[in-house]
């Protein structure tokens, strides 16, 4: 498979670069900038992209890339500081500007190649100190701004080009379109990365190992989707197994058993942990505390699974891409596979190695890879659910009352999210109770009941989330049905914080 190597000088929007060119369905990679050129070498790449940075190329500690990739005769493009190296690595100068940021206007001068396609003019986005004063010899200017005379550079005979604005934001006009010139033009990359082939190559892999495979499954999307990726290469070897501890939402724990063991097929064992969990947790009301139960308890009904039902070779974990290159661990050329023991807590005794067949992906192509394996809708368009469970939606204490009253009454929220037809468009919907207590008047009677408070937020990755303005006639509905259907509730709020400073979970 063709491929692109984007190496990471510490941009922002590295990320967004391989997004960008994954969207045109050609393989990208991300890799700490400085990858020996050896290293480099065995990804086959067809051409490189060096990253933007906060970097000048004049700091004592400005990162390098190795010195031989400027000789490996590959296409390269280089964005922002990607670009200043380029400037600087082949005998042209960069000069400290002033910074300049936000959207500027940039003039075509060769509207071949790199920015061919394009009218005259095109807006860019820029987001740089230094910039490039002399360019070195071979190269020519194909685009400048007001402020930046060499904002675009080629060497068209070594295919090596630098852009002073960044093609991965949407702000910068037919960005993707000068990404796929370069990708599909200029290094000539056939766009052959779908999610089938994905999917028919990771079964191919994990085919070929040996030994038993255990994985916890949650009923999430990632979970799911790396199970049945691998049930689907090694059948029966594969033990999924799913704890129930009481913390899941309304009828969740029956839902995920029937989908696993009716539509999917597999060895699926669900633990009932419930009590052992909510034991624990009795008389606990510190929100890290509880969290620290949950993490411990989990361990050890998980562990006491595979000593006794094992040996299993491997961990399945459904990681994806973001964390991997957030944890730093830079891996092997398509390796699914990394070794290490002692995972998340689990004892050294266990000697498990790890298996992590989602490790290339991004979060929408998982849900496009669940679509292929036809996971049902209701589990791939499933709102995000803690870890904890509803442990961190119940402020105080978990005791059984509040558990039945969160549970039921998310319920309703969902379910009239659903009927609206909003659902799918909010990040997470959810009903919340902690232990205060309100008035209310029940027929001629008052009476002493709970505070529900409804939280629903829109969010893009969940770092800042703003509450989300419902039709106040939803609203209407979930308030009259929580008090209608839930005795011991008198009053319903609706939650309007955003994060931050609030978070989307209340503890
Ligand atoms: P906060 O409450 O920090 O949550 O705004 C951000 C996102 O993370 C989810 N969340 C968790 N997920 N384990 C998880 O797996 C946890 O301990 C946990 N705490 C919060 C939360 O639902 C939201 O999507």
């Amino acid at each position: 498979m063709d491929k692109i190597v984007v190496l990471d000088f510490g941009s922002q929007y590295s990320h967004l670069i391989c997004r960008r060119i994954r969207d045109f369905s050609v393989y990208a990679e991300l890799v700490p900038y400085d990858i020996s050129m050896d290293d480099l070498l065995k990804l086959e790449p067809k051409g490189i992209i060096f990253s933007g940075g906060p970097s000048s190329v004049y700091d004592n500690d400005a990162p390098m890339p190795d010195g031989k990739i400027f000789q490996a005769e590959l296409p390269i493009l280089g964005i922002c500081y990607g670009h200043q190296l380029i400037v600087n690595n082949f005998g042209g100068k960069v000069k400290r500007a002033n910074k300049e940021y936000g959207s500027s206007l940039l003039s075509i001068d060769d509207n071949i190649d790199l920015l061919s396609g394009f009218g005259r003019t095109i807006r860019a986005w820029m987001s740089h100190g230094d910039e490039a004063e002399e360019i070195p010899n071979g190269f020519e200017i194909i685009g400048h701004t007001e402020n930046s005379e060499a904002a675009a550079i080629a060497n068209k005979q070594k295919t090596v080009f630098g852009i002073q604005f960044h093609p991965e934001v949407v702000h910068t006009e037919s960005g993707t379109d000068i990404l796929k010139n370069f990708v599909i033009n200029v290094c000539q990359v056939k766009q052959s990365w779908t999610m089938e082939k994905f999917v028919e190559s990771t079964i191919e892999k994990i085919s070929k190992i040996e030994g038993n495979v255990l994985c916890g499954v949650s009923g999430g999307v990632d979970s799911t989707v790396a199970s049945l990726l691998i049930h689907k290469a090694i059948g029966n070897r594969l033990q999924a197994v799913f704890v129930d501890n009481g913390l899941l939402r309304l009828n969740e724990p029956y839902e995920i058993e029937e989908i696993f063991t009716k539509n999917f097929e597999m060895n699926f064992e669900k633990i009932n942990a419930q009590e052992e969990f909510l034991l624990k947790l009795k008389g606990e009301s510190d929100p890290e505390r509880k969290r620290k139960i949950i993490g411990e308890e989990f361990i050890r009904v998980f562990s006491k699974f595979a000593e006794k039902n094992g040996p299993y070779k491997y961990l399945a974990q459904g990681t994806l891409y973001p964390d991997v290159i957030e944890s730093g661990v830079s891996k092997g050329p398509a390796a699914v596979i990394k070794s290490h023991h002692n995972v998340g807590g689990l004892p050294d005794s266990l000697k498990l190695e790890i298996l992590e067949p989602l490790r290339d992906l991004y979060k929408d192509e998982v849900r496009k890879v669940g679509k292929i394996l036809e996971i049902p809708d209701i589990l791939l368009n499933r709102h995000p659910f803690p870890g904890p469970g509803l442990a961190v939606r119940i402020i105080g204490e978990v005791t059984d009352k509040k558990l039945e009253i969160a549970k039921t009454a998310s319920k309703i929220v969902e379910d009239e999210l659903q009927t609206a037809g909003v659902y799918d468009q909010v990040w997470q919907a959810y009903a919340l109770v902690g232990d205060d207590k309100a008035v209310g008047v029940v027929g001629d009677e008052r009476k002493y009941g709970r505070i529900v408070m409804v939280r629903v937020v829109d969010s893009i990755d969940a770092m800042t989330a703003d509450w989300t303005r419902l039709p106040s006639g939803v609203l209407e509905r979930i308030s009259n049905r929580i008090t209608n259907e839930i005795d011991e509730v008198t009053w319903v709020s609706y939650v309007i914080s955003s994060k931050p400073p609030a978070t989307i979970e209340p503890q």
